[in-house]
């Protein structure tokens, strides 16, 4: 088995998706992690083969993660000195992408220029678990225009898709790019996108660049391949969205659309 250690690092991300620091509800502090390990004969079943570190995802830089690991593996020798025999590091993932389309956020190979130096020489087996860095720009959530508002100034889309479909705006204040799918009619300018739900934050998008907009444009939202579709809820009662896969000119459907019937059957 293997520990999951609070290394009491501060990630530099939304405060949300930081999960390393010391009021974070994850993993164990190190000094409990240690007396543990101190006091293993209580375990005669378990062997401690490994240490897991995740201190957080879209991570800015990877120095946050390299002073978690260098605390993960003092951790590794004073275990192998109470006589265990840790052969694996779990390092997590957090690697970032560019919402934005625009900045370079911090490359797989920073974060690995930064750790290797203190892998060097160690006989560790060390496990990466990436998840937004391989899947988010693989996504995007098609959402369509019912109609188009002013509102003392503001342009406000509302589209069919909202909040329960992609929760990232509502709960992280996350930025992801908008755009026509038929392309740009006309010059841009700031429009809110928001869903139809009964809910202040339900929005994709609270300033997006867009050209004018009418029913039935298509948009696409960018980025939107991880915690997208895995966090969708029915909240509102709205079913589930389907999942469309595209392979170069084909698609097909990989996760159908929800029906009413289903969500009724649990009512
Ligand atoms: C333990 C653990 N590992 C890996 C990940 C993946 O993180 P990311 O998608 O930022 O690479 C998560 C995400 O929540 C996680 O909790």
């Amino acid at each position: 088995m293997a520990l999951r250690l609070n290394p009491s690092v501060p990630a530099e991300t939304h405060r949300h998706m930081a999960t390393g620091h010391d009021k974070a509800k994850f993993g164990l502090e190190l000094p409990s992690a240690l007396r543990l390990a101190r006091a293993w004969d209580r375990f005669p079943h378990l062997r401690l083969a490994g240490v897991h570190v995740h201190i957080g995802s879209q991570l800015a830089t990877p120095e946050p993660t390299a002073q978690a690991v260098a605390r993960a593996l003092e951790f590794v020798d004073a275990a192998n000195n109470a006589g265990h025999a840790i052969s694996t590091l779990n390092v997590g993932g957090g690697f970032p992408i560019a919402y934005d389309g625009a900045d370079a956020p911090a490359t797989v190979g920073d974060f690995a220029a930064a750790l290797a130096p203190l892998l060097e020489g160690r006989d560790l087996a060390v496990f990466l678990e990436p998840g937004r860095r391989i899947i988010a720009d693989a996504g995007a959530l098609l959402v369509e225009v019912q109609y188009v508002k002013e509102n003392y100034g503001a342009r406000f889309v509302i589209t069919d898709g909202g909040m329960n479909d992609l929760l990232r705006p509502a709960l992280y204040g996350a930025e992801h790019r908008v755009w026509p799918v038929a392309g740009a009619a006309g010059p841009a300018s700031p429009a809110g996108v928001a869903g139809p739900i009964c809910e202040s934050s339900d929005f994709l998008a609270r300033a997006a660049p867009l050209p004018p907009l009418a029913p039935g444009d298509l948009l696409a939202v960018l980025d939107a391949g991880a915690y997208g579709a895995t966090m969708s809820s029915t909240y509102n009662a709205r079913p589930l969205a389907p999942e469309v896969l595209v392979e170069g000119a084909t698609f097909r459907v990989v996760r159908r659309r929800q029906t009413w019937e289903e969500m009724a059957a649990l009512e």
